[in-house]
């Protein structure tokens, strides 16, 4: 049977007109970063690039080299091709606009070029996420073009740098999953339409910030410690790899319940999760998915952002899960 690659699963796309040629060619181009960006993590200590670049981002986060390798790649493979009005990353302070030598194109693209960059140096599973917009007719593509809500996505995805790379698209039409030929070089479908079931016995927080919850964290999680002979009744399994698109990739795979709450140590930011390059993206694939994602309170997707780095509480998941989370967040 002939293997579906990334390029013959957009170009079909494009021919039942769910994608455009030049949204077709931008996730070209971004599953050709993620492929630089898998090559040079593969290599390790062997190429210099574990370690700190010695910077702080925006953020105010200490970055790694291959936080700024991974920006850089994603800026350069995107530059040129006259697809994009102009980018924004976790790891530039402002958005990037296209180069006067360069053509404009319509479509604005955020990314996390390096989620869980804390993982890099001890050889654990990272990631790549990415969200696109278009940019409102007749404006300019600085950063007001950029707060859009979620629902104003037209493609999200990631590539999960683990034993495999992998990356998990959607355009809208549900969530597929290909993986990196490395001898071909190409992505291949694997997984077609992946699905979250509804109902889950693994949960994923940091859990060293429990004093930090407020209330219905405490609530739901203290029911969850409580295993069979609680209210639930049955017992609860604990995951959390602390890269946001390895935990998403595990829900994704077998189900699960992720979050990020708010807390009193971020509550200042509004939480520690990015809602542009993190939670929006991330909440379109699970919805995509049959999953859920709120903040505790409301829909991420809904959220009208007011800050490119604008921060947010992350509940997402599992839909029983999360709806029960985020009802015990409106009884409070
Ligand atoms: P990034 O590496 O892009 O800054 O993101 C890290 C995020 C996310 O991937 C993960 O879920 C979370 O931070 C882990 O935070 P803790 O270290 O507080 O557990
Ligand atoms: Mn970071
Ligand atoms: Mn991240
Ligand atoms: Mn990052």
């Amino acid at each position: 049977m002939s293997r579906t690659t990334l390029s013959r699963y957009l170009i079909e796309a494009q021919r039942d007109n769910h994608i455009n040629a030049d949204l077709r060619f931008l996730i070209e181009v971004v599953a050709r970063a993620c492929k630089a960006i898998s090559i040079s993590i593969g290599k390790g200590a062997l190429s210099g690039v574990l370690g700190e670049a010695g910077s702080d981002n925006v953020q105010g986060e200490a970055q790694k080299k291959l936080d700024v390798i991974s920006n850089e790649i994603l800026l350069e493979a995107n530059e040129w091709g006259g697809h994009l009005a102009a980018m924004a990353s976790e790891e530039m302070d402002h958005p990037h606009p296209i180069p006067h030598r360069y053509p404009k194109g319509e479509y604005l693209l955020m990314f996390d070029p390096l989620d869980g960059s804390s993982n890099i140096d001890i050889n654990v599973s990272v990631g790549t996420i990415f969200s696109v917009l278009r940019c409102p007719e007749g404006m300019e593509p600085t950063e007001q073009a950029f707060l859009q809500p979620g629902t104003q996505q037209l493609a999200a995805g990631y590539a999960l740098y683990g034993p495999n790379t992998l990356l998990v698209l959607t355009i809208g039409q549900g969530v597929h999953c290909f993986t990196l030929d490395r001898e071909v070089g190409s992505f291949v479908l694997t997984q077609e339409n992946l699905r979250i079931p509804e109902d889950t016995k693994e949960f994923a927080i940091n859990m060293s910030n429990q004093r930090f919850w407020e209330a219905p964290v405490q609530r739901y999680v203290g029911e969850l410690l409580q295993g069979k002979e609680g209210v639930r009744g049955k017992d609860f399994n604990m995951r959390w790899v602390a890269s946001m698109v390895a935990d998403v990739h595990r829900i994704l795979t077998r189900g699960g319940l992720f979050m990020y709450p708010l807390d009193s140590k971020t509550a200042e930011k509004g939480g520690k999760l990015r809602l542009l390059y993190e939670a929006n993206p991330m909440s379109l694939i699970v919805e995509q998915a049959g999953g859920a994602a709120t903040t505790g309170r409301q829909r991420i997707l809904d959220l009208q952002p007011t800050q490119l780095h604008q921060r947010v509480p992350v509940v997402l998941g599992s839909k029983n899960e999360v709806e029960r989370v985020t009802a015990y967040h409106l009884e409070s």
